[in-house]
């Protein structure tokens, strides 16, 4: 339901975050099946059957902005696809129906099923390469800086919590690319998670109090990058990126979706406009802030977040789901 009208024509109804957390919680219990199976193809299909056949239900007029990739490379939730009933306000939706695929292939920790969704134009078409981010939450939004050091924006990030440098806690993904700023921090003596995958998760961890994440550094998917940008905006964190275009033909594209400077530090309003956001994650396996999928004999319990921008509630949902009286579930 439409509540009001806006400078962005309407605002999402708040009903729409329930509609949302059933969207990622059909697709973590798609994809949870998959653990440790050494399939990630098989997972990450999973997922998207199930994230694009809950669609259907949303009543809202959708369209993917940022999702399994371009048209001919993705048979469902492809950038430009339609999805919800078609009718109600007109929104972008962001989706990465598994985050983490090595993660629930190899049966590690971490992954989510995730979507961020916003009035039509507010949220950034971000081309499928690789972004410069940083992450912090609430404490340290307003501190931190792309262009400064890493010790220089540790060094805030501790200021701000009142704690000391060897104290924080810096989530960084485990990749030759980042062994400057691994060297670093070590040489600061800051407290490392090196993670193998899923980026969206800590950076999302940063703004949950006892999650153990201070702050998340590095380079990782552009657009992981908006979707993470969705929930920083929901919960006061913040987060900078800049593109790492790896050659001309990324630089391309990056154009082709309307960011004519690929060198510019992306802000917060630049990645997400407005606080008009829903955020839904559900955990798939277990993570800094959500709980896995569990299995039982009849039944299946999920644990999602899902927020809202607009007023800044944030709620995390224990769900126990009957597969034997869902049809739709009974393949899960
Ligand atoms: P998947 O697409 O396999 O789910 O991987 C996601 C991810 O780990 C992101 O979280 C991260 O931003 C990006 O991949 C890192 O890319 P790369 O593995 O190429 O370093």
């Amino acid at each position: 339901m439409v509540e009001s009208k806006d400078a962005h024509n309407h605002v999402m109804g708040r009903e729409l975050t329930m509609e949302f957390a059933r969207v990622t919680e059909a697709a973590a219990l798609a994809s949870a099946r998959w653990w440790g199976r050494g399939d990630k193809i098989a997972a990450d299909g999973a997922a998207v059957s199930a994230m694009r056949a809950m669609f259907d239900t949303v009543k809202v007029d959708g369209v993917v902005v940022i999702g399994e990739g371009e048209m001919d490379e993705a048979p469902m939730l492809y950038i430009g696809e339609k999805v919800g009933t078609g009718k109600n306000i007109k929104v972008d939706i962001a989706v990465d129906p598994l985050e983490g695929t090595n993660i629930v292939a190899k049966g590690l920790m971490g992954a989510i099923a995730v979507l961020a969704a916003a009035p039509s134009g507010c949220l950034l078409h971000a081309p499928d390469m690789y972004m410069e981010k940083i992450a912090v939450g609430p404490e340290a939004a307003g501190k931190i800086h792309l262009n400064a050091s890493v010790t220089e924006n540790v060094n805030a990030v501790a200021k701000s919590l009142h704690k000391k440098v060897q104290d924080i806690t810096v989530v960084v993904l485990d990749r030759p690319r980042h062994q400057k700023i691994i060297d670093e921090l070590r040489s600061i003596g800051t407290r490392i998670k090196l993670i193998t995958d899923g980026d969206v998760s800590p950076a999302v961890a940063t703004a949950i109090p006892g999650s153990g994440v201070d702050m998340v550094i590095g380079v990782g998917g552009a657009p992981e990058g908006v979707l993470a940008a969705a929930a920083l905006r929901c919960l006061g964190g913040e987060i900078q990126g800049r593109l790492w275009p790896e050659d001309e033909h990324d630089v391309e594209r990056a154009h082709k979706l309307g960011v004519t400077d690929v060198r510019k530090i992306l802000t917060l309003d630049d990645l997400v406009k407005g606080d008009d956001v829903i955020f839904a994650a559900t955990g798939i396996t277990d993570g800094d802030f959500l709980k896995g999928v569990r299995y039982y004999s009849k039944m299946a319990t999920t644990h999602t977040l899902v927020m809202r921008g607009t007023t800044g509630t944030v709620r995390f949902i224990d769900a126990q789901h009957r597969l034997d009286k869902k049809p739709e579930c009974k393949k899960f």
